[in-house]
């Protein structure tokens, strides 16, 4: 089987090139003979990335089918050029052993959209109080390399130190949910003068930025990894910049949202906006970009959280925290990355696949566009808009904070080990 990208800029770099994939491998770059029977997708010199790695997906399933399941979540994936995510551990029942992630793994390869990789819970049943096998998991057909009690923090500090010590034997990363419990009950909103105003108990900074410090330290004298999911604070960034400078293994994310929207949506009373962490201030959003492009936060992740009608349709302090991502994700990156010139194209690549890759672990995936690579390949058109529509989108929730929004930036095409599974919006 073959497929010729016809006109390609890898990179947004250069001029346009012609890319052979024969059997799922980059066999040739430059000006290509098209061979007989071969796919060919005109790029018309857009440009061509690196399959996008999630390393932050709520797929609901098992448990929550009503709002996502892996197939329809693969597909809101493969549409938003991703070509792996990786799926957080708290569905019910929990991924907090080998015979669900496996569930998880074999749903994936079924679905055939995307790679799905399970991250496995830090404790059993994600309660705080002990280590999940996480030995188990990470030796199972599913081979788990991330772990996170995502949704909610692993506060115990004696169990983070142990899991991190863990990791370490088994070549794994922690990601942390960082919010100290005892500092959010609660908590409703970003703590500010805009939650104060509507009498919403507040989420402070220091709830995420005393964690973060905590695990920095654990991991650093435990010599692990550590990731930090959807980083919200610029307090973070320095608590970041200050481990780093110090030689810890620790690696970031951010997400879209956090990057693009602020606490002046709670304005809108609409509790679409409700996520935890909470929106925070402009400045929190414009030191976190500035983050993003200079590297102290590794990557994009979307934390897509979809979720039911019910949960969200409902009075702000009821409504479950979360918005949908997979989609919208290189679109948001677009307009406050790359339109702002915060980041090239290469700098996107870096943020959306290579980095988060190499966090997960993830030998084939994150790869350079060249020869002798598998063919995990996102077509962007840079300068294409659209307008968002929740019920349009690909999962089966409709929760998007970007409803009827025109964004810049659209994926034309996805291709997994050279097989096309996305092409002008629509799966293949
Ligand atoms: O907003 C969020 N929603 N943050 C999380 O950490 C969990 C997620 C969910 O599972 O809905």
């Amino acid at each position: 089987m073959s497929t010729v990208i016809q006109g390609a800029r890898p990179y947004g770099e250069g001029d346009p090139v012609d890319v052979l994939i024969e059997d799922g491998v980059i066999t040739a770059i430059g000006t290509v003979e098209v061979p007989e029977d071969a796919e060919v997708i005109d790029a018309g010199g857009q440009v061509l990335l690196p399959g996008f790695v999630d390393l932050h997906t709520h797929l609901r399933e098992p448990g929550r089918e009503d709002t996502e399941t892996i197939a329809t979540g693969s597909a809101a994936a493969a549409l938003g050029g991703y070509t792996a995510v990786f799926a957080m551990a708290n569905t019910d029942p929990v991924a907090d052993n080998a015979v669900v992630v496996d569930h998880v793994w074999r749903r994936g390869q079924e679905a055939g959209l995307v790679d799905v990789h399970p991250v496995g819970a830090v404790t059993v049943g994600l309660k705080g109080e002990k280590l999940a096998e996480l030995g188990t998991m990470a030796n199972s057909q599913a081979r788990v390399t991330v772990f996170s009690d995502d949704g909610l923090c692993v506060a115990d500090p004696l169990l983070m130190r142990r899991a991190l010590e863990y990791s370490t034997a088994l070549d794994v990363v922690i990601a942390q949910h960082a919010e100290e419990p005892r500092l959010t009950v609660g908590a409703q909103a970003h703590e500010g003068e805009r939650a104060a105003r509507l009498g919403y108990t507040g989420w402070p900074a220091a709830a995420e930025e005393s964690i973060v410090a905590r695990d920095c330290l654990l991991a650093l004298h435990a010599n692990a990894r550590l990731h930090v999911c959807h980083v919200s604070t610029s307090g973070t960034a320095d608590v970041l910049r200050w481990a780093k400078d110090r030689g810890t293994k620790v690696s970031a994310e951010v997400t879209p949202h956090h990057l693009l929207l602020t606490d002046e949506r709670l304005a809108t009373y609409d509790p679409v906006n409700k996520v935890n962490p909470p929106l925070r201030t402009e400045s929190d959003a414009e030191k976190l970009r500035a983050a993003l492009a200079d590297g102290t936060i590794d990557c994009v992740a979307t934390d897509h959280a979809p979720h039911a009608v019910q949960d969200k349709d409902t009075e702000w302090t009821a409504a479950r925290p979360g918005m949908l991502g997979l989609q919208t994700a290189l679109s948001i990156v677009t307009e406050t990355m790359v339109r702002t010139g915060l980041l090239d194209w290469r700098g996107v690549a870096r943020v959306m696949s290579e980095r988060p890759a190499e966090i997960g672990n993830l030998a084939g995936q994150g790869r350079p566009i060249a020869v002798g690579e598998p063919a995990n390949l996102t077509l962007v058109d840079p300068d294409a808009e659209w307008t968002v529509r929740g019920v349009e989108l690909a999962s089966i929730a409709a929760n998007t904070p970007y409803e009827g929004m025109r964004l810049p930036g659209v994926v034309t095409a996805t291709l997994l080990r050279g097989r096309t599974t996305a092409r002008d919006g629509k799966i293949c």
